[in-house]
């Protein structure tokens, strides 16, 4: 891991202004650096109040560098892990791990307030080839055969989520 971790913060975007820089993360590096389609970029889950969208950014210049999404499908008893990105000279610092772990933070606070007698959540995602071993140090693991999506390969992995320390 890189030193000298820059200043920063964690929080979930709630105002349209916070959300947009969540958004603009996205654009850099879905569509300027991985050039997948902006027409898929954003849709439907994007306006949805139920959808956790997680924005990291510098303090105190309040730059946004860094996003994930949280997504529950209609009528799925899972949650969905999407849109992970951090801008390309931002990584190696561990900022990834952190918003992984901020979804599976928002993903208990979900499951607290609908679900409180549960004790594990699964959370499914598409991963793209060369991110897997990214996945599976937080426990995610294959599942089902690689496919297409939006034009490139991707693999689905799905983490069961331990709720509670003795889960
Ligand atoms: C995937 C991504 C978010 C990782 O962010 P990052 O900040 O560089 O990752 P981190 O520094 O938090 O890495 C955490 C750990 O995963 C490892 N790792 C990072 N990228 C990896 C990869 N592609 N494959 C395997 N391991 C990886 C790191 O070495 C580190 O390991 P360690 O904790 O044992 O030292 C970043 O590369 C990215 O934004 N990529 C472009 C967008 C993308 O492809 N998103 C995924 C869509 S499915």
């Amino acid at each position: 891991m890189s030193s000298d971790v820059p200043s920063h913060e964690l929080i979930v975007a709630e105002t349209r202004g916070a959300k947009s820089q969540c958004f603009a993360v996205r654009t850099r590096v879905f569509f300027d650096e991985q050039e997948f389609p902006i027409s898929t970029e954003f849709d439907e889950h994007d306006d949805n109040p139920a959808t956790g969208h997680i924005l990291l950014r510098l303090t105190p210049s309040l730059t946004p560098i860094g996003t994930i999404r949280a997504i529950i499908p209609p009528g799925a008893t899972y949650y969905k892990l999407t849109r992970l990105a951090v801008l390309k000279e931002y990584r190696q610092y561990r900022f990834g791990r952190a918003l992984v772990h901020a979804l599976h933070d928002w993903v208990r606070r979900h499951v607290a307030a609908t679900q409180p007698d549960a004790a594990t959540a699964e959370i499914a995602c598409h991963s793209q080839l060369y991110v897997k071993g990214f996945y599976a140090k937080f426990g995610y693991e294959p599942v089902g055969e690689q496919f297409i999506e939006d034009g490139a390969p991707h693999q689905k992995m799905v983490l069961r989520l331990p709720l509670h320390p003795a889960a």
